[in-house]
Order: structure tokens, then C-alpha cells, then sequence
């Protein structure tokens, strides 16, 4: 873990309230691996005192990509900032995805969930068949299309909410069709606690192994607050931060 001041090279304001952010940090890049997450400080000043997760969208040492959605004060404060401005930034945290060598994998991303799954597509769709299954509300917050056409995936499969592009309605109505006709052996999916659970109870975990990236709220990062735990299988609990964010997506106790 490094705690270490990041420059912003690029900052890229997209639709949909979003922001791409390109900062140098080269030791955190040279460690990131797909699943890892870093903790923002989102202001020069210790307002707000606590540091903000995001997962990282892509590491090429001695950089790094957040792609994140303006949600309250902290994203707002981050989403402000310009090139040439410096943030703290604590990382990589947090395990990573398994990596599957030789499994045909299923990458499933809700929204803005893409970004620890774009990284582990950066990292291995040249060596691995990958596929995706990729849903948002409408076109317009699939920012990523471009560059994910560009990836060797063996087949991506788009959906939106509105119908706006791709096929019209919920991801998880792709799903069986996907896993009849290309018999992954692995899911990795990330994205709202809704489309999680429902993962949870549609795919078979005698057919597919299957992992999911989870969100919780987060004060400290590395383990010691205990903000952030999860309600497993076995009735106990797990610390997203430093246990996660990557679990077996069936060991976790999903609300109904
Ligand atoms: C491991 C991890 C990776 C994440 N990766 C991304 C990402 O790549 N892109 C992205 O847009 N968002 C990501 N999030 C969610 C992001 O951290 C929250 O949207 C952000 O912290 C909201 O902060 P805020 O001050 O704008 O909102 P506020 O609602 O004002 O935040 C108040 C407090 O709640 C916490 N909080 C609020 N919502 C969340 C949330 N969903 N998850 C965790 N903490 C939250 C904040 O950290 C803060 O402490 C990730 C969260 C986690 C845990
Ligand atoms: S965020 Fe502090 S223990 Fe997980």
C-alpha cells in the first residue's frame, strides 16, 4: 500500500454527471492489479475528513484511470478538479479478481461497475476468452464503448434500460442466453446490489465459478474501522476493504 500525491494529467467531464480522470501515480500503478481500489483524499484541505473509494479503470505505470459518477459533496469536490491539480491517493487496496488462466470468463458490468472489470479486461482479454454482458439506464452513460470495441473480447452484448442502444431492457434478461450458447466456466461481475443479487440466484455455481467486486461505505480502507462489513453465508461478517471487494458472489448474504 503507498500513500502517495498524484498528479492529474487529463481531466474529461462525460455525460451523465460522470468524470475520467488520468493521474500519474506511478507506484500505485506499477502495483494495481484488476479488483485493487484506491481511498481519494478529495481536497487539499481535511474537509471532508474522509478519503473516498474508487476502483481503478485502468493502470499503464506511471498512470492511472478513475471513472467516476458525481454523486455527493466528495465526488463533486474530485470531479472539479483540473489538470495540473494534485490529490492524495492511498492504494492499490483490497484483493484482486482471480485470475481464471484458461477458463472461458463472463464479464458482467451494471453501470458504472465496468471499471474493475475494464481492468481485468485490459489486463487479460489478450490471452484469455473473455466475454461481456454490459447495462446502463441508456447510451448515454456507456461512455466506454469505444474502447471496449477495441478489446479482443470474443462477444459483447449491450444493454440499456431505455432502448436507447444495444437491447432494451435489463442486463440479467441476457444472461441465459449468453451462458446456453457460450458455456463460460467463470462469471466476474460488478455493478448495484439489485442486479448483484439477482446474479446470485440466477447463475448455477455447479456450472460457472463465479466472483463479484461489492461496494460498502468505507472510512478507512485498509481494515481497521470496520465501516464496511458484509453479512456472508455462514451468518458471519467480512470487511469489504481489506477481506474484498472481491467475494464469491454465492458466500454472500444478498437481501431479498
Ligand atoms: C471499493 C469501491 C470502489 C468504488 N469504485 C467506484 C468507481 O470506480 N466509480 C464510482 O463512481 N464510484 C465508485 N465507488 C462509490 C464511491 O466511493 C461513492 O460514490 C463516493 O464515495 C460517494 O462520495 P460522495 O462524497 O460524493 O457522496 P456522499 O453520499 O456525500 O458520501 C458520504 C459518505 O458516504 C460514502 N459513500 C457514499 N456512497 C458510497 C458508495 N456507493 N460506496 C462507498 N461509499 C459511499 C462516502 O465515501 C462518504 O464517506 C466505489 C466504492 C467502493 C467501496
Ligand atoms: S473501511 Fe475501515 S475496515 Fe473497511
Amino acid at each position: 500500500m503507498q500513500d502517495e500525491r498524484g498528479h492529474i494529467l487529463q481531466a474529461r467531464s462525460l455525460d451523465g454527471d460522470c468524470r475520467l480522470l488520468k493521474i500519474a501515480a506511478p507506484r500505485i500503478a506499477e502495483q494495481a492489479k484488476p479488483g485493487n481500489f484506491v481511498m481519494v483524499r478529495v481536497s487539499p484541505s481535511l474537509d471532508p475528513i474522509l478519503r473516498r473509494p474508487f476502483g481503478i479503470l485502468q493502470s499503464e505505470p506511471p498512470h492511472i484511470w478513475l471513472y467516476f459518477q458525481v454523486r455527493g459533496r466528495g465526488t463533486r469536490l474530485l470531479g472539479s478538479l483540473r489538470p495540473g491539480d494534485s490529490l492524495d491517493i492511498l492504494g492499490p487496496l483490497g484483493n484482486t479478481f482471480p485470475e481464471l488462466a484458461g477458463k472461458k470468463t463472463l464479464l458482467i458490468a451494471g453501470g458504472r461497475g465496468i471499471v474493475p472489470l475494464f481492468h481485468y479486461a485490459k489486463a487479460y482479454a489478450a490471452q484469455r476468452q473473455l466475454f461481456l454482458l454490459y447495462g446502463a439506464r441508456s447510451a448515454a452513460e456507456l461512455h466506454l464503448l469505444e474502447e471496449i470495441k477495441a478489446m479482443p473480447f470474443e462477444k459483447t452484448v449491450i444493454f440499456s434500460e431505455d432502448g436507447s442502444i444495444g437491447k432494451k431492457g435489463l442486463l440479467t434478461a441476457g444472461l441465459e442466453k449468453l451462458i446456453t450458447e457460450q458455456r463460460p466456466q467463470a462469471t466476474l461481475s460488478c455493478g448495484p446490489e439489485a442486479m448483484l443479487s439477482r446474479l446470485a440466484s440466477m447463475l448455477d455455481p455447479g456450472k460457472t465459478e463465479n466472483y463479484a467486486s461489492l461496494e460498502a461505505l468505507m472510512g478507512c480502507g485498509f481494515g481497521v474501522c470496520h465501516s464496511c462489513v458484509v453479512l456472508v453465508a455462514d451468518g458471519s461478517y467480512r470487511k469489504v476493504c481489506d477481506e474484498g471487494p472481491v467475494f464469491p458472489l454465492q458466500e454472500i448474504q444478498w437481501p431479498n
